[in-house]
């Protein structure tokens, strides 16, 4: 959720610092700080509120020489946003600067175990933790040793780094529980620590990442990690494949734009290596089941968030389809206390883009311990999610920065039909037919994908005439209703307007008593089964004046004339038409966004990695 970047080494670390916030800002962006370790010693502090700029601003041209530093982007969670609860915090002798991703779920009893007297500077969660290592530093206790007691004493799940003022050089990092990651980087005589991998690439693809329990005990020209019990840990250097031009917004004026058009790519880097002609077929490295282990199940249940739950809606479709297995959809924040009926024959498909959403890990630590076989589709390597399942499909999209989803449903759902043929042939449920055809029709999808962002200028020429709606509806039914659903989140999240996505059947049971001239319906009216069904239910929007904006097949022009506003998609196989519908929904979002001058790439509130529960 918030960001976290540190450096120890040679080099000046206040820039260093400050680059690294630019990249976090999406997990993060109601405030900012960095602390440097300055001779003397001492520590000084800057903090600032909303955002990276803000604080490059204020920092200036005075900033102190300092070749140590930790620096924080903050999401908040406990404390409102405002310079007193910013990071870094410091207990009260600031023998300690402390950033903090996650939450400390017991605060309030260590707060009352620091005894009456103790004065708090802030309103977080995060400050107690600063006063109990600050605590034990007075006693002439390790700096490692402090961060372990504190830590030990905390509940929640979280990652942080402190840095000791009276030990220049020296970094502590901790990680508690399986939300919010940190990964260390190996450069040349110098260490960087980040919540996550992105911001470390500029200067190292050599990293090492803790796992749950772990701590690193970080100088620039070497790095010991220690488990929750103090015990030595022999960690090994990965080198990461995914370089930091990656990271970059091209020709775009926003990364979400620049994401929503690498869809054609990023859906064929799914299919790449994986959909196979001659014959067609489906291959799948990292399935955690054989023939035998996929026959001996007797459900699949899908859990992720946002819109990767909503892949996780279409995915169910395909697994009921091509493995011929129940299928059930949960949302991950609900699946864990909903005491779920699970046992071995249960496979659970977890989707997530970060691979790092609490919500989303907190599901799979259910499944894990009921003994569930699990895969995860994920988009970063090296990601929890990635090291709590039996296996990953990765989805090789590249960063996503953009708070928004785009790419990253796109090749989820992509992913999830791969998942389903490959399920499926396992399970010898699949007819040969049924998966050549589905094959041929993947591996038309990133040519369909590129036609479908071809409707861009016909999406901002609607966007331009609806961008001053207060309210939506999306509707659609079977594999259109997850992207109904999709589109009115799109709209919420980049255009702060209120958007209801619903099973288009639903809505003669309530949402019909919204409809006037002044609630338009995107209406998703595809070429299906259900394609009479979907039509009838648009003329009664019309009858009560509201005006349709229909999304329909390619050459459909059945419309024409009884709604307002006709969006053809490209020729696409049904079952595949997700990934195209998704692309003028997204566009559709992107232009009112622009419209209405809204923060496109980092919308008010959110955070790209939401790493609390
Ligand atoms: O990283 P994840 O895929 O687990 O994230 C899940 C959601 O937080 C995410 O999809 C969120 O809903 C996006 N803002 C949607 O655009």
């Amino acid at each position: 959720m918030c960001g976290i970047i540190a450096y120890t080494g040679e080099r000046s670390a206040g820039p260093i610092l400050l680059d690294g916030l630019r990249h976090l800002e999406y997990r993060g962006y109601d405030s900012a700080g960095i602390a440097l370790q300055v001779e003397g010693p001492g520590l000084h502090v800057e903090r600032a509120t909303g955002k990276i700029e803000g604080l490059v601003r204020r920092v200036e041209g005075r900033l102190p020489e300092a070749t140590s530093g930790v620096g924080h982007t903050r999401w908040a969670t406990h404390g409102e946003p405002s310079e007193r609860n910013a990071h870094p915090l410091t207990d009260p002798e600031r023998r300690v600067a402390l950033v903090h991703n996650g939450i400390v779920e017991n605060h309030e009893e260590l707060r009352a175990a620091l005894g009456d007297g103790q004065t708090f500077a802030s309103d977080t969660d995060t400050e107690v933790l600063a006063h109990l290592i600050g605590r034990e530093l007075a006693r002439g206790v390790d700096a490692l040793e402090a961060v372990r007691c504190a830590v030990g004493r905390a509940r929640g799940a979280f990652s942080l780094v402190a840095m000791p003022r009276d030990e220049p050089g020296r970094l502590i990092a901790a990680r508690v529980g399986h939300a919010g990651g940190i990964v260390v980087g190996h450069g040349e005589g110098e260490r960087l620590l980040a919540s996550d991998l992105g911001a470390l690439l500029p200067h190292t693809r050599r990293v090492t990442f803790l796992e749950p329990g772990e701590l690193a005990d970080v100088r620039a020209e070497r790095v010991c990690y220690v488990d929750s019990a103090g015990a030595a840990v022999e960690k090994a250097v990965e080198e990461q494949a995914v370089s930091a031009v990656a990271l970059g917004k091209g020709r775009h004026r926003h990364f979400l734009a620049k994401e929503l058009h690498e869809q054609p790519d990023a859906v064929l880097d799914v299919l790449r290596g994986r959909y196979l002609s001659d014959p067609f077929r489906v291959e799948l490295e990292g399935f955690p089941l054989d023939e035998e282990g996929a026959r001996a199940l007797r459900r699949v249940v899908l859990v992720g968030m946002g819109t990767s739950l909503l892949a996780c809606s279409v995915g169910r479709h395909y697994v009921e389809r091509f493995a011929r297995l129940p299928a059930e959809v949960d949302n991950a924040s609900e699946f864990r206390y909903r005491r779920p009926v699970l046992d071995p024959g249960t496979l659970v498909i977890s989707v997530s883009q970060s691979g790092e959403t609490a919500d989303t890990l907190a599901a799979m630590e259910e499944a894990r311990a009921a003994g569930c076989p699990q895969l995860t589709v994920c988009n970063t390597p090296g990601a929890q999610a990635t090291r709590v399942a039996d296996g990953t499909v990765f989805l090789r999209a590249g960063p996503e920065i953009s708070v928004a989803s785009t790419k990253c449903l796109t090749s989820s759902i992509t992913a999830l039909h791969a998942i389903a043929l490959h399920l499926g042939r396992l399970t010898g449920r699949l007819p040969e037919e049924l998966a050549a055809e589905q094959v041929r029709a993947a591996l038309h999808l990133p040519a369909a994908v590129g036609e479908a962002l071809e409707l861009e200028p016909q999406v901002a020429g609607i966007a331009e005439r609806y961008a001053r709606f207060q309210n939506f509806l999306f509707l659609g039914r079977g594999l259109s209703y997850p992207m109904a659903m999709e589109g009115a989140l799109k709209l919420k999240e980049l255009a702060y307007i209120h958007a209801e996505g619903y099973p288009a059947g639903e809505m003669k049971h309530g949402p019909i008593a919204l409809v006037d001239e002044s609630v338009p319906t995107v209406a998703i009216a595809l070429r299906d089964e259900v394609f009479e069904k979907m039509r009838s239910n648009i003329e009664q929007l019309r009858a009560r004046r509201g005006p349709v904006i229909a999304v329909v097949s390619h050459g459909d022009r059945s419309l024409d004339g009884v709604v307002e506003e006709l969006v053809e998609l490209p020729a696409v196989h049904p079952l595949l038409s997700p990934v195209v519908s998704a692309v003028p929904l997204q566009l559709l979002a992107y232009h009112i966004a622009l419209e209405r001058g809204a923060d496109v790439d980092q919308p008010r509130n959110l955070a790209k990695t939401v790493t609390v529960e």
